[in-house]
């Protein structure tokens, strides 16, 4: 049993899916922290983000339990990761991780959320539930720029937004996997919904598609 929550960068969807994975009793994936996971360890090795060989070779790497969740949480991290979520090999490496975890979810759970850009397009097209969660863009730049803030970083909310704008762009308009609803997905806008009104309607939905 797999629910698929995709949209944009801090439309609320991680937190959303965390939730709902939590409701459920399901196993939860938060595939971007994969994308954010390469794109760290490439930059930190010393290498650019747009080095493909550098980046399949972290790709191909990767280990779930190892991610630094602290270190792959800056705007930096995020920036890296959406450059190399760009590379087709890169994709492929990291495809059949998320596949396996939610045909095989983690300590014998009956069911997993995964939530990314792509997850009811390609990783899961076949989940039984997929929700496409957005914001606008000045809603998610406040929300992103809190979090980092939280964090001591000091970057400002225009600079938060124009990245945003960036990363929203490079995400829907690249050629492999682009960010985009699946035609079976229910569009949820959160931009004026609190945590728990969001996660309400997310339920309803949800519910009534598991049957
Ligand atoms: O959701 P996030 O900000 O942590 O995602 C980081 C980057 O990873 C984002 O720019 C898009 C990319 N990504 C992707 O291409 N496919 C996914 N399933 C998840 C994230």
């Amino acid at each position: 049993m797999v629910i698929a929550v995709d949209g944009p960068a801090a439309s609320g969807k991680g937190t959303l899916a965390r939730k709902l994975a939590a409701h459920y009793g399901f196993a939860y994936l938060d595939t971007g922290s994969l994308y954010r996971a390469v794109g760290h360890a490439v930059t930190s090795a010393g290498h650019d983000p747009a080095d493909e060989m550098a980046a399949l070779a972290a790709a191909r790497n990767l280990d779930l339990s190892k991610i630094d969740e602290r270190a792959i949480r800056t705007a930096e991290a995020g920036a890296a990761a959406s450059i190399v979520a760009a590379m087709p090999p890169v994709r492929a490496a990291i495809l059949d991780l998320q596949r396996n975890f939610a045909h095989n979810p983690p300590n014998g759970l009956r069911g997993a959320v995964l939530d990314g850009r792509d997850i009811g397009t390609v990783v899961c097209p076949d989940a039984k539930a997929k929700l496409f969660v957005t914001a606008r863009p000045e809603i998610r730049a406040r929300r992103r720029w809190l979090e980092l803030n939280n964090s001591g970083s000091g970057i400002t909310e225009a600079q938060v937004l124009e990245d945003i704008r960036e990363r929203d762009r490079r995400d829907a308009e690249r050629a492999a996997s682009p960010m985009k609803p699946a035609d079976d997905a229910h569009l949820l806008d959160t931009s004026d919904l609190s945590i728990e009104a969001a996660f309400g309607a997310a339920v309803a939905i949800i519910d009534k598609a598991l049957g």
